[in-house]
């Protein structure tokens, strides 16, 4: 059995796409099962930057089965765009062995884009990517998405009545948007044409590729407390982040073996929302700058914070982690010392664990902890720093998961593995 899941622990941008790519370059398969084009990830291909958003940087390997499972919701032009750019530096074109689509999928299409950026102008904004998401998966519960079987099967008029009615149930004045509905009709078709070939069934191909022992990695997007129903909810992203979604966006069960949750030595957010561990001033500066804290997606500052063990565990058991890689620890180089959040006060009551968003809602102060700071992860020669191993004795023992390695800068080799543990045991000598 070779399945591996690598999610993030925290809020997004944990800096799982290093870690994520050693696995996925060993990989026969890499699925990702949910979210879109709000996701975001950066790869230097021949010196030039790219930045994926619905593909598996695996696209990049030959021999790699990248998957888009059918709990995504995906953005026609930004795919496109992504598979143009992918085939011009691989002077090839991808071929059904390469991508496949589920058929499933549901479709973000400018109404959607359209409809969050009018929420996000409201009363209750979110800090949404702006990228529709969230509307996307409202018309999947709402039963009126369009899929890309929809997009593939239907004709123009079937397709021109179904997105009319889209703007019918949203807009009064949806007369006014018939410009703009029938380019999302080109779009569409343009969408078949070009994407048609990589759409075929996921859940049968998964099932094959299992028993016959292949390697097959589950890449999540996002994080744990941005799950709908998990996290810090509202201020969540519209899909299942973790265990959950893998499931739900395969239509069948396979025993996921490893379960790796990455987590940054500090933690960031992007949007609005709870984040009690939150740092401000030259300290929120401070780490900003050294971590280069801004979004890939949107280009936003991140709200930076200390590391919070108690929502770590959260998701360690929300997601029935078996293992922790932390990362960025060399952001934290040189601080005398270093925060980690073990509880919460409200009033005379400590809290020390969290059910989603509830407890961490508003009205609480985090109770810190601060432990020695480190100057290098490991030295030259390699050794651990005894007070890096302190820190990671803090979050084995809180969480009651493994750390199975500590990422200390961009690079493949710089990661440092505990104890002897390699991360090449989990998939088999994959890394
Ligand atoms: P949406 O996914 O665009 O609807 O945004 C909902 C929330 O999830 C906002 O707080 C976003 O900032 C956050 N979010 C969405 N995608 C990412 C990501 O890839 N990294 C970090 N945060 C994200």
């Amino acid at each position: 059995m070779k399945t591996l899941m690598v999610i993030g622990l925290q809020w997004g941008d944990e800096g799982k796409g290093k870690i994520i790519d050693q696995f996925a370059q060993k990989a026969n398969i890499v699925m990702r099962y949910q979210g879109g084009a709000n996701s975001g990830h950066t790869i230097i291909v021949d010196d030039q930057k790219v930045v994926l958003h619905h593909l598996p940087s695996g696209i990049f390997h030959k021999g790699i089965r990248c998957v888009l499972g059918w709990g995504m919701v995906i953005t026609p032009e930004v795919l496109l765009d992504e598979i143009n750019t992918v085939e011009g530096l691989m002077e090839r074109s991808l071929t059904s062995e390469d991508l496949v689509i589920s058929a499933h999928c549901s479709v973000v299409l400018p109404i959607h884009r359209r409809l969050d950026a009018k929420g996000e102008g409201g009363q209750s904004p979110i800090g949404t990517t702006r990228r529709g998401i969230g509307p996307a998966y409202e018309d999947r519960i709402g039963r009126r998405a369009i899929r890309v079987w929809d997009a593939l099967h239907l004709n123009r008029e079937q397709l021109l009545a179904r997105i009319t009615r889209l703007y019918q149930n949203r807009f009064d004045d949806h007369h006014a948007f018939e410009g703009e509905i029938e380019e999302t009709v080109a779009l569409l078709e343009s969408f078949r044409k070009r994407v048609g070939m990589y759409v075929s069934r996921v859940n049968d191909m998964i099932r094959q590729a299992i028993d016959q022992n292949q390697r097959v990695l589950f890449e999540g997007a996002q994080g744990a407390m941005l799950d709908i129903q998990q996290g810090t909810y509202p201020f969540v992203t519209s899909s299942m982040t973790g265990l959950s979604g893998v499931y739900a966006s395969l239509g069948m069960f396979v025993p996921i073996e490893h379960r790796l949750g990455i987590a940054k030595t500090y933690v960031t957010r992007v949007g609005l929302g709870p984040f009690p561990s939150e740092v401000s001033g030259d300290l929120a500066e401070r780490l900003q700058d050294l971590g280069h804290e801004y979004g890939a997606t949107t280009g936003r500052k991140r709200r930076v914070g200390w590391m919070d063990l108690v929502q770590l565990r959260y998701a360690v058991e929300a997601n029935g982690i078996t293992g922790i890689v932390l990362t960025k620890a060399d952001v934290l180089n040189g601080f005398d010392q270093v925060g980690v959040v073990s509880g919460y006060r409200r009033g005379k009551e400590t809290l020390s664990s969290i059910e989603g968003g509830f407890e961490i809602d508003g009205g609480i102060e985090p109770i810190i902890e601060y432990l020695p700071g480190w100057s290098s992860v490991v030295d030259s020669k390699g050794q651990w720093s005894a007070e890096m191993s302190v820190f990671c004795d803090r979050i084995e023992t809180f969480t009651e998961s493994p750390v199975l390695g500590v990422s200390f800068g961009p690079r493949r080799d710089q990661i440092a593995f505990r104890g002897g543990q390699n991360l090449a045991q989990l998939f088999d000598g994959m890394v």
